[in-house]
């Protein structure tokens, strides 16, 4: 075990924003997570999965314990399924590969979304029609404060949209190690319905397309809208698309006609967000070394260099825009830490 001290953990997140942590260790095993949380000296301690979901507005002055468990394995299948566990510190989509290149389907639609295996349970990471849960069989977590393992089930972890216990009653009490999906062998189930796809699909000229066809249409559609980390500094989706009740959404549409919206239930409509912020006129707007990016208005951008807190003000005025035009509040998806 090495700690390392007063290091920037501008690799060790997809914003790429420049703060320090006065205090930060990798792990790539049970044992040794264990003993760093047994380690005195460090009272608070933050997990950090791929960084991929939070925006850093400042020093960190607690012990970073990188979480770095790598290994995916088959645990068992049969004729039509396959249940695989992939440790918590596999990076989310090339796992993803990892299942299509054993021609398991089920993920291919949540292909390129940032981050780690462990993190992705937290928010029930989806897209284009499908959330993780549709295919989690159960994972393991540390507690916190006993250093026991628990097995979380399916349902024990309540999952919503980009919500789980682990947000809500188990939040801060456990780091998931180890996440286990069933995923199919034959039979496939596509799901091609998502508008983007079906046309993506059209322009590949694929008629009949097979799970890593299917990537590959998600892949071509997120790279075409979303900026890509690597290059430009971001987090994905900033804030979460707003419910609304059916009532607010009909008064909405008297003002705003075109207004898009999906169901949710007989009362409830999800608006996406990146919509209210277009309309609202951040699309595409740059501050200096940061902005709105401009294919995707759901997505703040860092061109390098900005400073978290900048992000942050901008973020509240584009909430507090939203709700003065709209009178909906919308909620950001990312951690502020
Ligand atoms: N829209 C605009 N302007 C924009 C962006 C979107 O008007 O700048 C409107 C359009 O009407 C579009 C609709 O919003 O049809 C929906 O946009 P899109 O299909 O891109 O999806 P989204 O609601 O913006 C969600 C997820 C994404 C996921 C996509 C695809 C959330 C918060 N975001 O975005 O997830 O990739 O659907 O399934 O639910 C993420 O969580 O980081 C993420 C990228």
């Amino acid at each position: 075990m090495h700690i390392k001290s007063n290091i920037s953990l501008k690799p060790y997140n997809t914003f790429g924003i420049d703060v320090m942590a006065k205090h930060f260790v990798s792990v790539t095993s049970l044992p040794e997570l264990k003993s760093v949380l047994k380690l005195e000296g460090y009272p608070d301690k933050l997990i950090l999965g791929g960084g991929s979901n939070m925006l850093l507005t400042k020093t960190i002055d607690a012990l970073v314990v990188h979480i770095d468990l790598k290994g995916i394995s088959i645990v068992s299948e049969d004729s039509s399924s396959a249940l695989v566990k992939s440790e918590a510190g596999e990076n989310w989509h090339e796992f993803v590969l990892w299942c299509l290149d054993k021609d398991f389907g089920g993920l291919e639609n949540m292909s390129l979304i940032p981050g780690n295996v462990g993190t992705s349970p937290i928010q029930n990471i989806g897209a284009y029609g499908i959330e993780l849960k549709d295919y989690f069989v159960s994972c393991e977590a540390l507690n916190l404060e006993t250093l026991e393992l628990k097995t979380f089930s399916n349902a024990e972890c309540g999952f919503g949209y980009r919500n789980s216990i682990f947000k809500q009653a188990a939040k801060g009490k456990y780091v998931i190690t180890s996440v286990v999906f069933k995923l199919t062998k034959d039979n496939h189930q596509l799901h091609t319905n998502y508008g983007a796809i079906q046309s993506q699909l059209e322009t590949m000229e694929i008629s009949e397309p097979t799970i890593q066809d299917v990537s590959k249409a998600v892949i071509a559609i997120r790279e075409s809208k979303l900026p890509d980390p690597k290059k430009i500094g971001n987090s994905g989706s900033f804030f979460k698309n707003p419910v609304i009740p059916l009532k607010d959404f009909k008064a909405l549409k008297t003002k705003f006609p075109e207004a898009p919206s999906y169901v949710v239930s007989e009362n409830e409509v999800k608006v996406p967000a990146g919509w209210l912020i277009e309309k609202a006129g951040f699309k595409g707007k740059t501050l200096g070394n940061y902005g709105v990016h401009k294919n995707q208005a759901l997505v703040l951008v860092n061109y390098g260099g900005a400073k978290g807190e900048n992000i942050l003000a901008l973020s509240k005025l584009i909430q507090k825009t939203i709700y003065r035009i709209f009178n909906i509040s919308i909620e950001t998806e990312v951690n502020i830490l």
